[in-house]
Formats: structure tokens, C-alpha cells, sequence
């Protein structure tokens, strides 16, 4: 049972265990949280948990195919791109729903791709490196 109010982030994090979405700011500034919805990146502590009903949610735990890594997971990883991981999950997220849109996005677009995601540790030329792989990868 959800309740009328509740945050897709809470549902998320506190109902269903998924715990890999995070918080940060709680106001839709951070990125922190970000989830797919019916494949756009979403804020989950912007959105109320009533509103997703029949869309699809993805998190970062179902990035994966439990078999293997994404490839922008592997590509974060191997280009360094984590530290203290809190905005991975969500700077995941974006970059799933940018190589969506594009599959080879510049430089310039990869930044603005998640420039919604605020990363305090790495300054940010690391996970654009990172992005950058995983396009060519798939190319
Ligand atoms: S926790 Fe949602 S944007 Fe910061
Ligand atoms: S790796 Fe620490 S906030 Fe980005």
C-alpha cells in the first residue's frame, strides 16, 4: 500500500530495498536520485510514487543483466570515473537515458547530458571520459 503522498525515492529506497538510488539534496537539485521513467531520467524525490503506476521504472540495479556489467558500469570502472560513488548511480542513469537520445554524443553534449548531476569528488573529466568509452563501444 502506498501512501497518497509518498516520494518514488522513499518507495523505492525504504519499500522495495532498492538502496542503490540515493539522496542527496531531496529538492530535485543533486541528481543524486535519478531514476528512468519510461526511459527519461527523472528525479525520484520529484516524483510521487502514484505517478508511475504502468510506467516502467528502471534504478540502477537494473542497469546490469546480472550476468554482465552495462557498459557504462565498465566503463566507469575503467576509467576511474567513482570515487566516493554517491552520484554514480544517478550519473548512470543520465548517461543511459543521453546514449538513448544520441548515440554519440560530443563532449559538449555529454556535459549537458548530466549536468542535472552534481558530483563533488571526481570533478566531473572522468565520467565524461568514461561516457565517451561506452558510446564508442557500441559503435
Ligand atoms: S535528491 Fe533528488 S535531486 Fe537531489
Ligand atoms: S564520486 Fe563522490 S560525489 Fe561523485
Amino acid at each position: 500500500m502506498v501512501e497518497p503522498f509518498a516520494r518514488l525515492l522513499d518507495v523505492l529506497r525504504d519499500d522495495l530495498d532498492l538502496t542503490g538510488t540515493k539522496e542527496g539534496c531531496g529538492g530535485g537539485e543533486c541528481g543524486a536520485c535519478t531514476v528512468l521513467l519510461d526511459g527519461e531520467s527523472v528525479n525520484s524525490c520529484l516524483v510521487l510514487a502514484l505517478e508511475v503506476m504502468g510506467k516502467s521504472v528502471v534504478t540502477v540495479e537494473g542497469l546490469s543483466n546480472h550476468l554482465e556489467l552495462d557498459r557504462l558500469q565498465q566503463a566507469f570502472i575503467d576509467e576511474g570515473a567513482i570515487q566516493c560513488g554517491f552520484c554514480t548511480p544517478g550519473m548512470l542513469l543520465s548517461a543511459k537515458a543521453l546514449l538513448a537520445r544520441q548515440k554519440a554524443p560530443t563532449v559538449q553534449e555529454i556535459r549537458d547530458g548530466l549536468s542535472g548531476n552534481l558530483c563533488r569528488c571526481t570533478g566531473y573529466e572522468r565520467i565524461v571520459v568514461a561516457v565517451s568509452k561506452a558510446c564508442a563501444k557500441d559503435n
